[in-house]
């Protein structure tokens, strides 16, 4: 299917968005040890919150209780599983069945980054404390507080076709940009490296060949030509690249008081 021309016009408008968030200045973190240690503690929860979207679009679009009866748009449920698939439990990673997010965890770890604060998070929703309002009593960045609650807000308050066009146009759409510009020198990373750059180009595979022009397709059959449901994407999807800029922006300042630091020993 030929992409319509709500979704032309929408890749087109956020173009700019695209740009600012590919050439960010915390896109070059990976040059330097202390600096990457920051970065991928930091995106770290960026791979858990993604699937957050995803959750929300199992929930939403596939039929998760009994009895079964057919729900929805096939395309779209099928997007959803080939996504839940690969997110949950890919066996490209070279380490048998594992989760995107426990991969990059894992290799953040091995590059001893801080992910001290992600596996609290995580620890606590195990105790079935009430997500997100427990942020407030952690030591959470502003930044990332801000864009794990921008999610939350989504995936329990938005609309079908507003969780489906950030997930297609504020995700899938970017993410080929971040691996692509925000892993650049990983040289000093030795194997732990090597297995992130095979992370990275997997995620550029997934997204360019699967899951966008898979996602573009089932957004463009849920809105088809109702302009009110494109207009509510189009205020989503620019809503979530903002909030994205402003993680990487709370990151950049990280990144910069890690640098006056290093200077300054
Ligand atoms: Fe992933």
């Amino acid at each position: 299917m030929a992409p319509s021309m709500h979704s032309r016009k929408l890749e087109e408008e956020i173009q700019a968005l695209r740009e600012r968030l590919a050439t960010h200045e915390a896109m070059h973190a990976t040059k330097d040890l202390v600096r990457a240690r920051c970065f991928l503690g930091r995106c770290s929860f960026l791979a858990w919150d993604f699937m957050a979207l995803v959750g929300s679009m199992r929930e939403r679009f596939t039929r998760t209780r009994l009895p079964w009866v057919p729900v929805g748009i096939p395309e779209l449920r099928r997007l959803v599983h080939q996504v839940s698939i690969v997110e949950e439990s890919d066996l490209a990673l070279g380490e048998g069945a594992s989760s995107h997010f426990e991969t990059f965890l894992k290799i953040a770890k091995e590059l001893d980054s801080d992910t001290d604060l992600l596996e609290e998070v995580i620890r606590r929703i195990r105790l079935g404390e009430p997500y997100p309002h427990f942020l407030t009593n952690l030591d959470c960045p502003s930044y990332i507080h801000r864009f794990l609650e921008s999610t939350w807000h989504l995936v329990t308050r938005g609309s079908h076709e507003e969780v489906l066009g950030v997930f297609t146009f504020s995700r899938e759409h970017v993410i080929g940009d971040f691996w692509s510009k925000g892993m650049e020198d990983l040289s000093w990373a030795g194997e732990a490296g090597e297995r992130l750059r095979a992370y990275g180009e997997r995620h550029i595979e997934l997204s360019m060949n699967d899951h966008e022009p898979f996602a573009r397709d089932a957004l463009e059959r849920l809105c088809g030509e109702d302009s009110g449901r494109w207009a509510r994407v189009s205020d989503a999807v620019h809503q979530a690249l903002r909030v994205r800029l402003n993680f990487f922006d709370g990151l950049a300042e990280e990144l910069a008081v890690l640098d006056e630091l290093q200077e300054s020993a």
